[in-house]
């Protein structure tokens, strides 16, 4: 698997200069014709053969987060299966209509057939989504509490974990990474540019499992975007609303930068 890039891209994959590369961080090699590759930490063996092949990407979530996802997606090259709320109707031919090449399936159907998942209902309604089906699954989350929409939920309000972090312990076996929650949907579809454009924006990629980590970041580094390796989940607090990367059009090097800074606040 290789990603096209600068000579610069491998110092802004792994942080800002003179920054220390987070425990974890996934590896980015340079090939005699310059182009790079994504890695496991340590560069362990089989990473490369995971994912080398597209995965197949299956989405919850058919509204906006969801369906400019796919059209992005598909756009790229995968093959991307949504499931819509239970109140949705027609979906097919919304799906057709706004994601023309992704397909509709059921919520059961999604997680089995899907190797990477991405949840983009709204917070609130995160919990139906099957997540005891996701048992060895990578798993996007992009959900944001948000309680213009989500209204307060006195439990999350008092709760000290990360949002993200309150969804994985919903299925341990889950391999989740919160990622693709921190840019608004439309500037995801509108600002997509080759790996090497110097205003190429950057997304973040934090998760307990460093696989998994890498796996998504191709998977940004596809759409469009420089992914930032922003190690364990519990340092998504930066991603969240209300936070300093949320909603921010930030370089790889801005994003790295910050989330190295409050990783220093945290500690
Ligand atoms: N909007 C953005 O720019 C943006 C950017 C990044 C991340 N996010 C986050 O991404 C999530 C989705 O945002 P959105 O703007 O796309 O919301 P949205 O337009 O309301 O779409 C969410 C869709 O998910 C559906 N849904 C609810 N439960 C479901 C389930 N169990 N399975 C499948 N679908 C289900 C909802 O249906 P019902 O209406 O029937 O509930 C709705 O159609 C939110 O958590 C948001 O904070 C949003």
């Amino acid at each position: 698997m290789h990603l096209i890039g600068t000579p610069s891209a491998e110092r802004l994959f792994r942080g800002a200069p003179g920054m220390p590369v987070p425990a974890g961080a996934f590896t980015m090699e340079t090939a005699p014709d310059g182009r790079h590759r994504v890695g496991a930490p340590g560069g362990r063996a089989g990473m490369e053969e995971r994912v080398a092949e597209r995965p197949t990407i299956g989405i919850f979530g058919a509204g906006k987060v969801g369906t400019a996802l796919a059209r992005l997606l598909v756009d790229a090259g995968y093959e991307v299966a949504l499931t819509g709320s239970p109140r949705q109707t027609a979906l097919e031919l919304l799906v057709s209509v706004v994601a023309p090449g992704a397909r509709v399936a059921d919520g059961d159907r999604l997680a089995a057939d899907s190797d990477v998942i991405v949840v983009a209902v709204p917070f609130g309604k995160a919990p139906t989504v099957p997540w005891s089906a996701f048992d060895g699954k990578v798993v996007v989350d992009a959900t944001n509490y948000w309680p213009p929409v989500d209204g307060h939920i006195p439990d999350v309000d008092a709760d000290e974990r990360t949002t993200s972090e309150i969804h994985a312990a919903l299925n341990p076996a889950a391999r989740v990474v919160k990622s693709l929650n921190h840019l608004g949907y439309h500037d995801m579809e509108d600002d997509p540019m080759p790996s090497g454009s110097p205003l190429r924006r950057a997304i973040a990629v934090v998760g307990d499992d460093a696989d998994a980590r890498a796996a998504v970041a191709r998977i940004i580094d596809d759409l469009g975007f420089d992914p930032v390796d922003g190690g364990v989940l519990a340092n998504g607090r930066a991603l969240e609303p209300g936070h300093p990367a949320f909603g921010r059009e930030l370089s790889a090097r801005e994003l790295a930068r910050l989330l190295e800074a409050e990783r220093a606040v945290a500690a």
